[in-house]
């Protein structure tokens, strides 16, 4: 079942979420929380840092990572995440795949291993890429595929060469939780916002159910949020 609730701007939107993420921890303290990087969620971060109490008993694990970033690379997803929320927010534990690891594709497993050890993802929030993309599974990317190490298609470095100083810094490689592994979390919230993705999130609603647009595959999740600001 796929809930649309739309909002009067950004503002309004990060509220809406903040408060559907404040209600999953009243009634589960300790769930996991599956949470995004990009520019969408910042401002329901923002608001999460107001009442970090809520936050003790959660584990989160984020849905991406550069390939070959130290932790300390303010491009990092894990410096972002810092930056954005946890120098405030005292989760219990949070993860985020290690692109650093020697061995890439027994990190992807460990990744797998430590979702299943803490039960599953409860609530996983999510962005919208304007091709469609979620989490860094571009189209094409297999709907039945888990937490794998993706090559960066040369557009999407260039998209994101602008963090960076030059397009040479950008790594050719992230790790990326798989279609099948966002599916499996028992609710969903897709966060859209920003003229840009109203192509995407048309596309969404009324394209065909295909791995050439990943999001399309939402429309089959059993308990999905789109929280959106178009
Ligand atoms: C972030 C991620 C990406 C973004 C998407 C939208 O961890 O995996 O899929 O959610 O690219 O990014 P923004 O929010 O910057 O438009």
């Amino acid at each position: 079942m796929m809930q649309v609730i739309q909002t009067r701007d950004y503002e309004n939107l990060s509220e809406k979420v903040a408060g559907i993420i404040f209600d999953q921890l009243k009634g589960q303290p300790d769930s996991t929380l599956g949470l995004a990087t990009g520019s969408t969620p910042v401002g329901t971060y923002q608001l999460l840092k107001k009442q970090p109490e809520h936050f003790i008993e959660a584990t989160t694990f984020n849905l991406d990572e550069y390939v070959g970033l130290k932790e300390s690379h303010p491009q990092s997803y894990r410096y972002f995440m810092q930056e954005k929320l946890f120098n405030t927010v005292p989760v219990k534990a949070s993860y985020i795949p290690n692109g650093s690891a020697t061995d890439l594709q027994e990190e992807c497993k460990l990744y797998e291993q430590k979702i299943q050890a803490s039960g599953g993802i409860d609530l996983q929030l999510l962005g919208l890429g304007m091709n469609g993309h979620i989490g860094f599974n571009e189209p094409g990317t297999p709907f039945d595929s888990r937490t794998h190490v993706v090559e960066l298609a040369e557009s999407t470095r260039q998209a994101n060469a602008r963090f960076f100083n030059h397009l040479d810094e950008v790594p050719t490689q992230a790790i990326t939780m798989g279609i099948e592994t966002i599916m499996e979390a028992k609710k969903i919230v897709l966060l859209v916002s920003g003229n840009e993705k109203v192509q995407a999130f048309d596309r969404l609603f009324r394209g065909e159910i295909e791995e050439k647009f990943p999001a399309s595959i939402l429309r089959t999740h059993p308990n999905i949020t789109v929280v959106h600001d178009l």
